[in-house]
């Protein structure tokens, strides 16, 4: 375990089994549809490549980074979009890829910007989910884990852009916080 860590909460090998898990699903549930995977950066990148290994089916993928305002009018959910996506998603079927669902904020307006764009359909799957940390009225249709109030870092989760390298998620030492 890195010495900045007070403890693991996911393992490499409890990650690989929600992948496994939620890869059988998807591939059930998209079997005659093509998918496209849009990750959004840059906390679901190893999420996501672990995730579409075990998705059987045919697929693209995307990316999308967006910065979100968590300060000022709480209703207005804006997000600033940093990168777009580089296809056009009319008509698709789309599936979110993401890391943690937290308040909701971000995921509440990626979810109705893409919707703007007509798409075919358009659902979410969180590696974790937070939900007594729910703000906006969103929820994921696949979720790998759900967790406690907590703030965890490891496996493209960062703290100050650090300890998104970490194969595991864990927390962090309180000492980490008062530097
Ligand atoms: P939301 O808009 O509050 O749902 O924020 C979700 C985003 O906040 C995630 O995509 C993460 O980038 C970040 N985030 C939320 N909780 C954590 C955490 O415990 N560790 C690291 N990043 C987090
Ligand atoms: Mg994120």
């Amino acid at each position: 375990m890195h010495d900045d860590l007070k403890e693991v909460l996911l393992t490499e090998e409890v990650i690989q089994s929600i992948c496994k898990d939620l890869g059988m699903q998807l591939t059930k549930d998209y079997q005659n549809k093509p998918l496209v995977c849009i990750g959004i950066l840059k906390g679901s990148i190893m999420f996501m490549t672990d995730l579409i290994k075990r998705i059987d089916t045919h697929l693209s993928i995307d990316f999308m980074d967006v910065s979100s305002y968590h300060g000022g009018i709480e209703s207005t959910g804006e997000v600033q979009i940093l990168k777009d996506l580089s296809s056009s998603i009319e008509g698709k079927d789309v599936l979110i890829i993401e890391d943690i669902l937290e308040t909701g904020t971000t995921l509440k307006s990626i979810t109705e910007l893409l919707e703007s764009r007509r798409v075919n359909s358009l659902e979410i799957v969180t590696l974790l989910d937070k939900p007594n940390r729910r703000k906006a009225n969103i929820e994921a249709k696949y979720v790998g884990k759900k967790i406690p109030d907590e703030f965890v870092v490891g496996y493209g989760l960062d703290y100050k852009e650090l300890y998104r390298n970490l194969p595991y998620i864990g927390t962090l030492k309180p000492e980490i916080y008062a530097k």
